[in-house]
Order: structure tokens, then sequence, then C-alpha cells
């Protein structure tokens, strides 16, 4: 039986991509840190491991689990993720910190992790959770971006190191998904009052909420889809949002494409600086 290894697997698209996985008889190891959370996930017949992607101790510790029982992962799915929102000026080092701590650093943790395994197997499968966010940053999205353009470049580099050593590489860049995403933003967004850049975080983050967004079912099959076919593309865009922001970085000019993004999002100030 085939083994897959997904991480921040208590919720949205992780949770979604256990279901999706189980569905089709593979033996899933859902990780995440809501012990409670996991109990639900062991009851729909995953195996939980209780781990943070910013905890070495965790990942040791699943390791000699792994090696201990004789498991060998076939996939791994690096889903755990959060958005820090925020502008670039107004969100503190720490802020900024734990963002990559999460969306880089902890994915690039497991990857160091389990890599071994896979590299001793010559076979294996290691899809990369970015975000359309990951093609583009956006003003009060800054840091979320960065994290996301770093997995992708991380996620490159990492296929063409690993090409020759029968181990693929698969990025998954979804558009908006109704997830409890926009609910995470909340927790964390840096909204000071009397901010210099107006209400440009507080729309942003309304946006989000707005937004109808693509299922967490549609995403996880197409992560079971890139996790499964013989030969993945290097990327899958998910929504059609995603689908159309490609689009418009690869056909507009950058001064439009500054022109647009400016027009939906920053709102006009009171002290507006022109030149
Ligand atoms: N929803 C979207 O619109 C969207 C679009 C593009 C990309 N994505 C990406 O998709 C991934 C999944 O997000 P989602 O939309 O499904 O949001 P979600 O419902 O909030 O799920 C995020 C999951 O990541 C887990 N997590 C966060 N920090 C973690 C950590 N340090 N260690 C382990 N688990 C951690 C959360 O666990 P807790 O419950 O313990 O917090 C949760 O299970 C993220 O990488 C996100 O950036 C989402």
């Amino acid at each position: 039986m085939n083994t897959a290894l997904i991480t921040g697997a208590t919720s949205g698209i992780g949770y979604a991509s256990v279901e999706k996985f189980i569905s089709k008889g593979w033996h899933v190891i859902a990780t995440g840190r809501n012990s409670e959370k996991l109990k639900k996930l062991k009851n729909i017949g995953a195996e939980t491991f209780q781990l943070d992607v910013t905890n070495q101790q965790d990942i040791n510790s699943l390791i000699t689990h792994l090696v201990n029982k004789s498991i060998n992962i076939d996939v791994l799915v690096n889903n755990a993720g959060f958005g820090q929102f925020g502008t670039i000026e107004e969100t503190s080092d720490e802020k900024a910190r734990a963002q990559f701590d999460t969306n880089v650093f902890g994915l690039a943790a497991m990857i160091r992790a389990i890599l071994p395994m896979m590299r001793k197997n010559c076979s294996g499968r290691i899809v990369n959770i970015s975000s359309a966010a990951g093609l583009t940053s956006m003003p009060g999205g800054g840091w979320y971006a960065a994290s996301k353009f770093a997995v992708e470049a991380i996620s490159d580099a990492l296929r063409w190191e690993t090409k020759k050593l029968g181990i693929k590489i698969v990025l998954i860049e979804p558009g908006p998904i109704k997830t409890s995403f926009a609910e995470t933003v909340n927790t964390s967004v840096v909204i000071p009052e009397n901010s210099p850049y107006g209400t440009l975080v507080k729309d942003l983050t309304q946006s989000t909420k707005g937004i109808k967004g693509g299922t967490v079912e549609n995403c996880a099959k197409i992560i079971y889809r890139a996790s499964t076919t013989k030969r993945p593309r290097n990327r899958y865009l998910v929504t059609k949002e995603a689908k159309l922001i490609k689009i418009l970085l690869t056909i507009l000019p950058p001064k439009l494409i500054d022109y647009f993004v400016i027009k939906m999002f920053v709102p006009a100030l009171e002290r507006n600086c022109k030149r």
C-alpha cells in the first residue's frame, strides 16, 4: 500500500487531501498541531501524528516512528501554512519571521527529513502547496507572498537537484479556496490605528472574505492527480482566479499590472504624495 504524509492536515486543503488519498486506498499519515482535530482524522481512517512543522523535535520523532515501523513515504504533501497580512513597514520582524518559519523553513525541514528515505528508494514525490501569491505579490500581503515565492524557488531548485535521484517535485498554486485561511489571517493581521496606509490592509482582509473561491475537494483532487500521475507537471494552477492571474502576468506589461493592482487594492489617502 502506498503511503502519503500530509502536513497541516487538521483543516481545509490538508483535511480534504487526507480524505481523497484514503478514498483511493492509500495509507495516510495525517499530521497537525491540534490533538482534538487529529482524533477526527483517525476516525476517518488516517494514521495521525502530532507535528508542528516549526518544531524539529516533532519532526525527529516522526522520522523515528517511520523507521521503527518500516514505513516508507511515497508522497509528502507540504501543506501546513498560514497568511501573515499587513504592510511591509508595519509587520514586525517577529511576525515576518514566524511567517517564514512555518511556510518556508517548516516546509524545508520536512523535505530534509523525508528526502533521505526517498533517495534510498530512488523514488518518491514531494508536493509543495504554494499559492497564486507565489506568482505575484500584493499590497498588504507582501510577507505572505514572499514566503510563497520562496516555496516556488526552493521547489524549482529541488526539482533540478533531485531529477537524477528518482524523486519528483511538484508545486500546487491555488487561488482563493474556501477554508479557515481567512479566519487565521484575522488572528495575526497587522492593522495599526492611524496607519499611513489608510484602510489598505483592512480592505484586503475584507475582500478575501467576500471571494467565493474554489472548493477544497477540487483542490484535493488536483493534489492527488499531481501526486500520482506518471509524469507530473512542474506546476498545477487551481481555480479560475489563479489561471487568470497567470495569463495577465504573462501578457500585460509590468507598468499596466502596477496600474491595475493600485487601482484595485490601494485606497486613496488624504495626504497623497504625488510627483
Ligand atoms: N485557502 C486559500 O485560499 C489558499 C490559497 C492558496 C494557498 N493556500 C495554502 O494552502 C495551505 C493550506 O491552507 P488552507 O487554506 O487549507 O488553510 P487552513 O484551513 O487554515 O489550514 C491550514 C493548516 O495548516 C496548519 N498549520 C499552520 N501552521 C502550522 C504549523 N506550524 N505546523 C503544522 N501545521 C500548521 C493548520 O493547523 P492548525 O489548525 O493547528 O492551525 C491547518 O491545519 C497553506 O499552505 C496555504 O498557504 C491556501
